[in-house]
């Protein structure tokens, strides 16, 4: 069965909207036939990422860059995955108080070297998460594995 991987850190209230509304978009019902599995990024192993089909990654911005975590997350496993993982779908949120930037352009410089494909808008929040920010986190969940139903 296909498998979509949710690597997340989740520090703070805000951000923990983000995931859930993120974890249940991709656990919709109506999406048959994908497992979804979520890891902290302080946890995520390369293992991980190898038996994963897809990625959602989530990380709060952090002195115009992505969080420490998710760092060491990429740290960890650039190389093991690298080839292996080429061409695999990924989505992003972010979430910050005022300028995500640095976090967007730091992860999407990783990943294109890593040969994964954007498969949705990223999800950008600054302060509190409206309505609107809700959805769109969950259609980031929803996008992402429904992209890898058979
Ligand atoms: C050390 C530190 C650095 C931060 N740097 C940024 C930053 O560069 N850009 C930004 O938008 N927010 C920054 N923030 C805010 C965090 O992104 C924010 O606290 C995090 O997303 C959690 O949001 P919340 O505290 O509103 O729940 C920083 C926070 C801390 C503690």
């Amino acid at each position: 069965m296909p498998r979509l991987l949710i690597v997340q850190h989740t520090p703070s209230p805000n951000l923990r909207v983000m995931y859930e509304a993120v974890l249940a978009g991709a656990s919709d019902p109506a999406i048959e036939g994908v497992q979804v599995v979520s890891r902290p990024a302080l946890g995520a192993t390369a293992m991980d990422v190898l038996e994963a089909d897809g990625y959602v990654l989530g990380t709060p911005a952090n002195l115009g860059y992505m969080s420490g975590a998710m760092k060491l997350f990429f740290d960890q496993v650039y190389y093991p995955v690298l080839d292996a993982t080429r061409g695999r779908p990924f989505g992003l949120y972010v979430h910050g108080n005022n300028d995500t930037t640095g976090a967007v352009r730091a992860i999407e410089g990783i990943t294109k070297g890593m040969g994964w494909t954007r498969a949705a808008e990223h999800v950008l929040v600054a302060g509190e998460p409206t309505t609107a920010d809700i959805g769109a986190c969950r259609e980031l969940g929803g996008t992402l594995a429904a992209t890898l139903m058979d």
